[in-house]
């Protein structure tokens, strides 16, 4: 088995991988500069604390860890923000991104999986979104990670190096054994926020209750992390067996609406949400939903925890447990 850099793997998304990837047998590295991520994520492995922007000590962890893949999750990733700071997103998240690539090519580290999202494709033109839908990011966040996508067959080119890039569409819930979940800060994604709702914290605001979808509230595919982390597993597997670079959705196919979120929230918890209605977000779509028809076929994923109700239970099963992160990044 292969010794695999996570970069960002403190995060919520790379804690889950990280955990898939030592269930498969996997050596971990964990790289992680904690700026978003959790010491309590960091169930086992090496952890090595630092900047992807830092190349000689990516480099030296490299070499030192005999990593022959790096599954890379290291990025800002809310939408407004990246909007009114593209200094901080493009420094990060593309220039950064670009450190990280520089130190495998040096270290001649070959096999690439990297976090990107349903972001880069902007305004849907017809649902579901195929790989081959237009990509024309509407917001900076989107831009940077379209930015890496396309500078990737530039790197094999020159360098050999293979990359598969994930697109996720809305990452969900909680590992099932409730050892990790879902702790940003400020938390902006609705299901960890509907239940803060319900527990003390702020009313849910909903965005639009006018759109034209059943309810009027906004369609999203929602994709179990655990199905997301086994994706990354199936990626990386592809490129050790030689596997051509490519881009793949990550989701269902099934959109769930806002409404049926909160619904279902209600009817796992058995309490009500409190909600708030206002006006629509610039920029939110009414619908997104994923056709993951490329991945299913050709890396052998299927989602097989992504049905609503089983995000909802194991997001309430691990919010519950108290580990929410608090301010400072202590979960
Ligand atoms: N959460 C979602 O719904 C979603 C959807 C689509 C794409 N993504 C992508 O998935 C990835 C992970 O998202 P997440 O929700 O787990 O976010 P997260 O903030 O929980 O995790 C990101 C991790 O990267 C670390 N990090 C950030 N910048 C770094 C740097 N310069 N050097 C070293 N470490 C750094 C943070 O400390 C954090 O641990 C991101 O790339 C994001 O763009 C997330």
């Amino acid at each position: 088995m292969s010794s695999v850099l996570v970069a960002g793997g403190a995060g919520y998304i790379g804690s889950h991988a990280c955990q898939t990837l030592r269930d498969a047998g996997h050596d971990v590295v964990c790289y992680d500069d904690l700026s978003a991520g959790h010491r309590e994520a960091l169930l086992g492995g090496t952890f090595v604390e630092g900047d992807i922007r830092d190349v000689d000590l990516v480099r030296r962890t490299l070499r030192n860890h005999g990593v022959t893949a790096v599954m890379h999750f290291a990025a800002l990733l809310s939408v407004p923000e990246s909007v009114a700071d593209p200094v901080g997103y493009y420094r990060n998240n593309v220039t950064g991104t670009l450190a990280l690539l520089e130190a495998m090519v040096a270290e001649s580290v070959g096999e690439f999986v990297f976090s990107s999202t349903a972001a880069v494709y902007g305004t849907p033109e017809r649902m579901p979104m195929t790989e081959e839908h237009p990509t024309r990011p509407v917001n900076t966040y989107g831009e940077t990670k379209h930015a890496i996508e396309r500078a990737l067959p530039h790197y094999e080119r020159a360098y050999g190096l293979r990359a598969v890039s994930l697109r996720y569409f809305n990452a969900s819930g909680a590992d099932r054994a409730g050892r990790l979940g879902e702790a940003h800060d400020p938390e902006t994604h609705l299901i960890p926020r509907a239940l803060s709702a319900i527990t003390g914290g702020p009313p849910l605001g909903i965005f639009g209750d006018d759109y034209p979808t059943p309810d009027g509230t906004c369609v999203r595919d929602f994709i179990h992390v655990t199905d997301l982390a086994d994706a990354h597993v199936r990626a990386l597997n592809w490129l050790d067996d030689g596997g051509a670079s490519g881009s793949y959705n990550v989701g269902t196919g099934r959109g769930d609406s806002v409404q049926k979120v909160v619904e279902t929230v209600e009817g796992v918890t058995g309490r009500p949400v409190p909600t708030t209605v206002g006006p629509r977000r610039t920029g939110d779509p009414s619908a997104l939903v994923a056709a993951s028809d490329r991945i299913q076929r050709e890396l052998a994923w299927t989602p097989t925890h992504s049905g609503l109700r089983e995000i909802v239970e194991s997001a309430w099963h691990w919010h519950q447990s108290g580990w929410r992160g608090a301010a400072g990044g202590a979960a």
